[in-house]
């Protein structure tokens, strides 16, 4: 079992503000951002794009300077493996789900971490996207319980579902956390587990 080895950490943190990414497909990449977290851009040419979704000046940034080169092994390689987007509601979430589903988005991974249920996309570049729902509906829970549940230090990945059974769960009347529950329960599960959370190659 993982031991929380965190221990250490300065007073007043600056806040995470943005993330940027070099890129071979600028236009591909912003109406990617833009269908799938909304991000639209506030500044938009062939070297650089700054896109957001909300207060923010921008919450991501693409670059795409001369000599740039695709990555040969990118899901293998250390560095970033996806950023993360988050709605306030289950609803909300599942929504999303939906709505990409039926323009042919689909997430590589899903899975319920306990603080968070959440799927995985690939942007056009094959960068992770992590789509999230809160699993406490409030940060403070979810802080309390990473920090401290044995649950999970025991299971820190978490359970696997195949979100079209959390869309029947909630036709069928079933609350979020219900579902949560059975889904971290492994109620859910999909008909084919990921045999590991690499980032599928797709460049
Ligand atoms: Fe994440």
């Amino acid at each position: 079992m993982p031991q929380n080895q965190a221990t250490n950490w300065p007073a007043n943190p600056p806040k995470l503000h943005h993330t940027t990414f070099t890129t071979l497909r600028m236009d591909e990449m912003v109406k990617w951002y833009g269908l799938v977290c909304g991000l639209r851009p506030v500044f938009q040419s062939d070297e650089a794009s700054w896109l957001t979704n909300d207060d923010a000046n921008h919450r991501i940034a693409l670059l795409s300077p001369p000599g740039l080169k695709h990555p040969t092994d990118k899901g293998h390689e250390t560095g970033i493996h996806h950023t993360a987007f988050e709605f306030s509601t289950f609803d909300m979430w599942l929504n999303n789900y939906s709505r990409l589903r039926d323009q042919g988005i689909l997430p590589f991974l899903t899975l319920d971490h306990g603080i968070t249920m959440s799927v995985y996309y690939q942007d056009p570049d094959g960068n992770g996207v992590e789509i999230q729902v809160d699993g406490f509906g409030d940060w403070a829970d979810s802080s309390e319980w990473i920090a401290n549940s044995l649950d999970f230090a025991q299971n820190p990945i978490g359970e696997y579902f195949d979100p079209e059974k959390l869309l029947q769960a909630r036709e069928e009347g079933l609350s979020f956390k219900e579902i949560h529950d059975r889904a971290r329960a492994g109620e859910y599960r999909p008909a084919v587990i990921p045999e590991d959370i690499f980032l599928p190659e797709v460049w």
